[in-house]
Formats: structure tokens, sequence, C-alpha cells
């Protein structure tokens, strides 16, 4: 019996030391695309899909993203009275239901596989999903929605996938595939950030996984990888051949805004979708040199 998805965890512990100065004082999940923040881009992607449980894996000088799911009572006290209706009704998706939000800390700072692990608790014996906030999918269904939709097809393990140029395998954990009908591939072997020519293939994991909870046994022994951090990437390497583990090959386009410049391909790409800027941005973007 395939169990229903209802928990996500949200690994945020990094520091976005990529994004300095501006995340000093900010936790970069919070960094906006047009209006919204990253983690709300992650947390309505996440609702879309069924996820009714969200563990925030934080760490110090991140209780903003908490604060961003709760009540703002003297905000919204004051656009009520102002009648600022537009302002109000921008709020929505930034509020959660009741107890729905739990956090963990990652104390020190070892890893993503360390991270989903800290959330074991939370996790227990249901399968879970992960979205990495800082990847961020434009589709017409949502990213995690396509990967749930395959997962009550396939049952068992299931991540996110899309061909990348070779000289990019080592920012990326790397499929190796079996069997391949165009959408969904049989994965055989993981491998965490191989040098282009170690790669077993092109086809690289985005930051959306629909995971087993065996796989917390797998990074409990706490092996360190590549750069000498507890992988994920390992951990899950471990399931293959105990469970059934596939590819998705989502429809969509995925912006990596842990770099700068995938963030602000995103807020283009964004502002494009949105019919009160998409007529100004494109004017600006013709006009300016
Ligand atoms: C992590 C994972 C990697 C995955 C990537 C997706 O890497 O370790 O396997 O391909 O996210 O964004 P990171 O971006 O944290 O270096």
């Amino acid at each position: 019996m395939i169990k229903k998805l209802r928990k996500a965890v949200l690994p945020v512990a990094g520091l976005g030391t990529r994004f300095l100065p501006a995340t000093k004082a900010m936790a970069k999940e919070m960094l906006p695309v047009v209006d919204k923040p990253l983690i709300q881009y992650a947390v309505e992607e996440a609702r879309a899909a069924g996820i009714e449980q969200f563990c925030l894996v934080t760490g110090r000088g991140k209780t903003a993203l908490v604060e961003h799911f709760d009540v703002a009572f003297e905000l919204e006290a004051t656009l009520r009275d102002r009648d600022k209706k537009e302002a109000l009704a921008s709020l929505s998706g930034s509020h959660s239901e009741p107890g729905s939000i739990t956090t963990v800390r990652q104390q020190t700072p070892l890893g993503l596989g360390h991270a989903i692990w800290c959330a074991r608790a939370f996790i227990g014996d249901d399968p879970f999903a992960i979205l990495l906030p800082d990847d961020l999918v434009l589709s017409d269904k949502p990213c995690l929605q396509q990967l749930a939709e395959a997962y009550y097809e396939t049952g068992g393990n299931i991540v996110a996938v899309t061909e990348v140029p070779r000289e990019q395998t080592n920012r990326y954990g790397i499929l190796k595939t079996g069997s391949d009908d165009g959408r969904l591939v049989e994965v055989t072997g993981l491998v965490e950030k191989p040098a282009p020519k170690d790669a077993p293939s092109n086809l690289s994991i985005i930051g959306r996984y629909i995971l087993m909870p065996e796989v917390l046994g797998h990074l409990a022994r706490m092996e360190r990888g590549t750069g000498n951090e507890v992988q994920l990437t390992d951990g899950m390497a471990r399931l293959i051949g105990e469970q059934p583990f596939h590819g998705l090959r989502y429809e969509g386009r995925r912006f990596d805004c842990g770099n700068k410049i995938g963030f602000l391909e995103a807020q283009i790409a964004f502002a494009l979708k949105r019919p009160d800027l998409a007529d100004a941005v494109r004017a600006f973007l013709k006009n300016y040199t």
C-alpha cells in the first residue's frame, strides 16, 4: 500500500554566503523573487502537492522564517482599519494552519544529509518530501505535485531531475540510469558532484525529493562524502536495490536561486508571468542596453 504524502522537510540552515552582504542579518530564504520570499514559494508548492505538515530545519538567525508564517496581528489590523484590501489579500499565502509548521535546529553545518537526519522525529515512519527553497521551478503544474503524482504511480523514492551541461556535473547530485521512458528514469546509482569525466550521466537532481523514511537509517551512519559533508545523495544511494528509486523529468524551468545569475533570471522570468508587471518589464528589457 502506498502511504499518503503529508510531510515536507525544508532545510533552511544555510548561511547564504553567496549573497553577502544582503544575508548578513537576514535569512537567505527570505530574499524575495518579485514580492514573495523564496521560503513561501516552497511552502505554497508543497501545499499544492497535498503537504499538510512542515518541518523547517533552521539555524541561528533564522527566526524570520517562522515569523513569516505567523499571524501579523498589528499589521493586519492596521490594514483592515485602513481598508487596504489588496495588501491584506496578498498575505493569505503566508498564513498557515495552526500547528502545521514545526522547526528543528541543525546546530552544526555537517551537510544536507545531516540536516534531513535532524528532522527524524518529525518524519517518523512516513514518506516525506524535501524542498530546497533555493531551487525555484516555474511550471504550469507545481513541481512537487508532478513528483507526488509520480510517487503514487511508482511507490518508493523519487527525485526531480533535469539534464545539465556536462561541465556542470560537479555542482549536483548525478544519476546513473537504468530503464528510461523519457519521463521516468530508473535510478541505478547516485553520485554527489562528480567531475565531468567521472559523471555516470548528465542527469542532475534538483531540490525536490520524495523519500521513504528508511533513508534515515543510512544517514544516521554519518559517513562523510563530498566536501567532507554528510551527503543526502550518499544516503539515498544506499536505498537503491532495497526500494524502488526513480527520477522524474519534470515539466518546467528551474532557477538556481542559490547563485546570483539564477536569482536574477528568476526575478525576470517570474515578473514576466505577472499581469501587473509583464508589459513594463518587457519594455524595459527591450530598451535597456
Ligand atoms: C544539493 C544536493 C545536490 C543537488 C542540489 C540541487 O546541493 O547535495 O545533490 O543536486 O542540492 O540544488 P547544494 O546545492 O546544496 O550544493
